[in-house]
């Protein structure tokens, strides 16, 4: 579990997150979502550390990761996978370098081990038979999968994705959400996902904390999003239809 408690955020004199709290469960896919500009990528930049909250605490399993020594700090972010915008894949690695490439930075395995684990994971994504290809060669949907393959190598505690489906068709995009939902399910992983899709919010939305410029304004669940009152959430519904 990861929990949120009070936390600030400012640029200069724009205050972007105000006193957010919140927790993201365990082994369930739990979603960010608000419009654009409402501050998802900062609130998530908060969380896995690239952003230092002015105030407040980013507690995993009780771990505060902007108070950890060196040490502990390392060790917690070998326990993170990430999914960023954009595939962002090494362009002169194969897909299957790609995916080695964690496991030949931080794991303590075999090569036979960790070519194995590699190969796990790119048939977890149904890409055993891209493995020789360069990412240049892939669709943006397969790019995609081969950086969830690579996110999970090292078997992560905790996931993170920021707009995963930015950029992909919506056929490539459910493909990716489930993926997204079904590892988080099999390997009790803390998911979180930033996303503005609301066919996202619909297929994965476990557990969705609503932002509304930088308020975390409503929590729930996808089945009791359509019953909430809050004004800025219904609007941000309706802007679907
Ligand atoms: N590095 C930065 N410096 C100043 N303002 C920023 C910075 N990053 C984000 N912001 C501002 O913070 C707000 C939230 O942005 P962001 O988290 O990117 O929104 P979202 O991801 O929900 O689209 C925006 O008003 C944005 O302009
Ligand atoms: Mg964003």
């Amino acid at each position: 579990m990861i929990s949120l408690i009070d936390i600030q955020k400012h640029f200069e004199d724009q205050e972007v997150l105000h006193h957010i709290s919140a927790t993201f469960e365990e082994g369930k896919t739990n979603l960010i979502i608000g419009r654009s500009g409402s501050g998802k990528t900062v609130l998530l930049r908060c969380i896995i550390g690239l952003l230092t909250p002015d105030n407040g605490q980013v507690l995993y399993d009780g771990r505060d990761i902007h108070r950890l020594s060196k040490h502990d700090g390392t060790l917690l972010r070998q326990e993170m996978g990430m999914l960023f915008q954009g595939a962002a894949l090494f362009d002169s690695m194969n897909v299957l370098e790609n995916v080695m490439f964690p496991l030949d930075m931080f794991s303590s395995k075999t090569h036979r081990e960790r070519l194995a684990r590699a190969r796990f994971c790119l048939d977890r994504v149904g890409l055993t038979d891209a493995e020789n290809k360069m990412p240049s060669e892939l669709s943006g949907g397969m790019q995609k999968r081969v950086a969830i393959a690579r996110a999970i190598a090292l078997e992560p505690r905790y996931l993170f994705c920021d707009e995963p489906n930015s950029g992909l068709d919506p056929i490539s995009s459910r493909i990716i959400d489930r993926l997204i939902s079904d590892i988080t399910h099999e390997y009790g992983i803390t998911t979180i996902v930033n996303t503005h899709d609301m066919a996202s919010v619909r297929g994965i939305g476990e557990q969705v904390l609503f932002i509304h410029d930088g308020y975390a304004e409503w929590t729930g669940s996808n089945a009791t999003l359509y019953t909430s009152e809050n004004p800025h959430l219904r609007e941000f519904l309706e802007s679907d239809q």
